[in-house]
Order: structure tokens, then sequence, then C-alpha cells
């Protein structure tokens, strides 16, 4: 039975640590699916088909993507774990200020559906300190964004931002 795990994320936009991490469980799964959580109520820079969109840009080329598909979602993760027939979830964990929220989530995920395990990686130390949120921070007042993310999402946040 092919193991299939679920990568999911905000991914607004990906960042050389999402990069890292997905690389990492395409050692451990059989496939990886990255989903885009698109919420309506959290204010997101790129729609969820533009997050899409620069993920896959994004793994063009790489050999190590061969068995990972990216898609989105609304609603609860779980519900859409299920539904791809993934049994676990991949989170990233930086430090421990990350571990709070993680084991919170990885808890109400556990209750919600039992039979779906969440498995925590830890990516690169040069990563460790890189979110989405500060890149977005760092594009705003255009600085330069080459050590955070792929140049075709610098160039893409830096387009949405001259065009608002
Ligand atoms: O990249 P992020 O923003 O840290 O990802 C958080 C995400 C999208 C994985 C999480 O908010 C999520 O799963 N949202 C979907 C709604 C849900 O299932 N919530 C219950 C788990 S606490």
């Amino acid at each position: 039975m092919k193991h299939i795990a679920l990568y999911p994320g905000s991914f607004d936009p990906i960042t050389f640590g999402h990069l890292d991490i997905l690389e990492r469980a395409t050692n451990l799964f059989d496939k990886v699916l990255v989903t885009v959580a698109v919420n309506h109520r959290k204010n997101a820079v790129f729609s969820g088909d533009e997050r899409v969109a620069l993920i896959k840009e994004c793994l063009q080329g790489k050999d190590w993507a061969e068995n990972i598909e990216v898609d989105q979602f609304t609603g609860l993760l779980v519900n859409h774990a299920k539904k791809v027939k993934a049994s676990t979830l991949i989170r990233g964990v930086r430090q421990i200020s990350d571990f709070e929220y993680e084991f919170r989530m990885a808890l109400t995920n556990k209750r919600l559906a039992p039979e779906v395990d969440t498995v925590f990686l830890m990516p690169d130390e040069e990563f460790t300190f890189i979110s989405a949120s500060l890149v977005k921070e760092v594009a705003y007042w255009r600085g330069d964004l080459t050590s955070f993310v792929p140049k075709n999402v610098a160039e893409a946040l830096q387009k949405k931002l001259s065009d608002k």
C-alpha cells in the first residue's frame, strides 16, 4: 500500500524553508501532496490558484519532486486528508516557539481523525528563521529576497506589491 503524506500550509508564499521540508518528506513517503489552505478568514496576498502555480513552478526540474502533487482545499484539513487517502500530515517545526501551536493543532486533528498522524520535520538550520510573514515584510520594504524564496516567488511578490 502506498503511503501518502499531506503537507498543508498557507504557503503565502512558499519559501526555501517549505521546499527543504518538502524534499525531506519525499525521502520518507511514497507520495507527498502539498495542499494550500484557502481560508477566507485569512488575508492572503496570493489567491489559492496563484499559490498552487508558484509551488508548481518551484518544483519544476527538481529530480526529488517526481512524487509530489499540489492542490488546494477549504475547510477542515483532516477531511481533505481522508478525501485524498493521506494517513500522515507533515508540519515543519523551526523553533521551540512553533511547537506550542503545532502541538495544539496536531492534537486537535488527532481528536477529529485518530487515524491520521502528524509528523514533524525540522528544516536545515539555515532556514529556521524564515517565515512567509517575514518574507512579505521584507518584500514590502523592497528588501533583497534572494536567500528567502526562489526567484519566481520573489518576482511574483514584487509584482503583487507594485500592483497594489
Ligand atoms: O502555514 P500555516 O498558516 O501555519 O498552516 C496552517 C494550516 C493551514 C495547516 C491550518 O490552519 C489548517 O489546517 N487550517 C484548516 C482548518 C483546520 O483544519 N483547522 C483545524 C486544525 S487546528
